[in-house]
């Protein structure tokens, strides 16, 4: 027998006010759906369905083809949504587990237990229910008195009594397929709020006689709904705790954690060092020995051994063992540096790759460029590389030194050991061993200097 999931992800999400929706919205920079597609893909799930409708394409643009979409064309509730996917899903024998896209926290274990349980008591629909202290905006369970679940009622129709209720509805349902849609179909429409709560469903499979089970939850933030930016920062505090625990416990040492953030996918060896107020997001890999922060953001790039970085950014980018970036440092868009580099303040580098043993100590732009190794680029060194419409390449040889103040126009190409004077501006290439000089010469007009000097005022 199969198990199915099914994604919501179709509502427009007005209570964020963003424009970004909801299930597309970022958590530690990443989209918040992929969260929970990425469990679903490590849990004992055969197929899953994605509900879109509201700016589908942003959500699509994530997934790709990781899933199969059915659309709701108009955002008539939760139980319309589910009803979208009838056609990929009727007649197919199995279980189907409902989950909302605003879940972000929940994990792979909750995912597993409720499938398991919901089989293990033979039940028909089951629901994963939990207790928050504070259990506002959340659909609450009504239980009968011997305990078994009744209905659930959504806040804003609760008596005064069953908003003292603390046992909530998670929004993850096991349901069997043989009676999920027909059930849907009953859901008469709420009067208030004009939608079909897929909440209802509950009391109607009750009354058909069905199977209703309840399983409760223990780790209940694993199944905080988001619905705001308040809440978003919420989910985002949890998951920081988390992956930053889980990296402590493997030997990275973080300093003032609470200002560390790290994302999902990012992979760090043990013997590391992260200080304060550093980002690391995307699929960042950093290798033991290195030190990255303070204040440094690093998305995406590869941080080999020993590699110290401070107070930098580095985006989309490799670094190779031994080098020193930062302070103030910007590498962007596939920039490669070299072994044993230093690349140090107000040094931008972007779709560059640096040989090993290369310096560029201060101020200094290397773009579209390609160095060999010992390059000295002296301060305030350019590569200009951009006419108004393309991008030129620089070709740079082995230990070559680069007086301040070069402008290198590309295209051009500097051979081993050329030693280019400060202050040049290099538009032809240079031979191996040359020395250029590309600036004017300096004139002295002796005792000249008086003529532009200013009387002082009481002179
Ligand atoms: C829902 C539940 C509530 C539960 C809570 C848990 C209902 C009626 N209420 O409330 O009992 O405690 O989640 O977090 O189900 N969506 C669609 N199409 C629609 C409407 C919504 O696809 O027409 C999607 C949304 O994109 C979202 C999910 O369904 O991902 C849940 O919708 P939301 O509006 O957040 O429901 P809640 O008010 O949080
Ligand atoms: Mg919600």
């Amino acid at each position: 027998m199969k198990t199915y999931a099914v994604v919501l992800a179709a509502g427009k999400g007005t209570r964020m006010r963003t424009e970004l929706p909801k299930c597309a919205y970022p958590i530690l920079k990443k989209p918040m759906i992929e969260y929970i597609i990425e469990h679903i893909e490590v849990s004992d799930i055969d197929e899953t369905i994605c509900v879109v409708g509201h700016k589908k394409e942003y959500i699509e643009n994530v997934l790709k083809e990781r899933v199969k979409y059915a659309v709701q064309e108009q955002q008539l509730g939760t139980g319309h949504a589910v009803l979208m996917a009838e056609d990929l899903l009727r007649g197919k024998e199995g279980n189907t587990i409902i989950m909302l896209g605003d879940m972000p926290l929940v994990d792979q274990s909750v995912i597993n237990n409720v499938l398991e349980m919901h089989t293990r008591a033979n039940n028909d629909i089951t629901v994963l229910t939990t207790t928050f202290d504070n259990p506002y905006g959340y659909g609450r369970i009504i239980r009968d008195k011997e305990g078994r679940i009744e209905k659930i009622v959504e806040q804003n129709d609760c008596t005064p009594e069953q908003k003292m209720i603390k046992e909530i509805n998670t929004g993850i349902y096991v349901v069997n397929n043989l009676y999920l849609f027909d059930a849907l179909k009953q859901i008469q429409e709420n009067p208030r709020k004009k939608e079909y709560y897929l909440t209802d469903i509950i009391s109607i499979m009750r009354n058909n006689k069905q199977k209703v089970g309840a399983f409760e939850l223990w780790d209940s933030y694993k199944v905080m709904g988001v619905n705001d930016l308040y809440s978003i920062s919420i989910a985002e505090k949890y998951l920081r705790d988390h992956i930053n625990k889980k990296h402590m416990l493997q030997g990275v040492s973080i300093i003032n954690p609470e200002t560390v953030t790290i994302g999902h996918n990012v992979l760090i060896e043990g013997g590391t060092v992260i200080y304060p107020n550093t980002y690391i997001t995307g699929s960042t890999i950093i290798k033991k020995g290195s030190k990255i922060g303070p204040n440094t953001e690093v998305h995406s790039s590869k941080v080999h051994e020993n590699v110290r970085i401070k107070h930098s950014l580095v985006f989309d980018s490799e670094i190779h063992k031994d080098s020193i970036v930062g302070p103030f440092a910007h590498l962007r868009n596939g920039a490669v540096i070299g072994e044993d580099n230093r690349i140090g303040n107000f040094v931008e580098v972007k779709k560059s790759t640096t040989g090993k043993g290369t310096k560029a100590a201060h101020l200094a732009y290397i773009g579209d460029a390609t160095t060999g190794k010992n390059v000295n680029f002296g301060c305030g060194s350019i590569t200009v590389n951009y006419d108004g419409v393309n991008k030129h390449q620089t070709i740079i040889g082995n230990d070559v030194f680069i007086g301040c103040n070069t402008n290198l126009v590309a295209p051009v190409s500097i051979g081993d050991k050329v030693f280019i004077a400060a202050g040049s501006t290099v538009t032809r290439d240079v031979p191996k061993g040359a020395l250029a000089i590309a600036r004017n010469k300096q004139i002295n007009k002796e005792d000249y200097a008086k003529n532009f000097i200013r009387p002082k005022d009481d002179e």
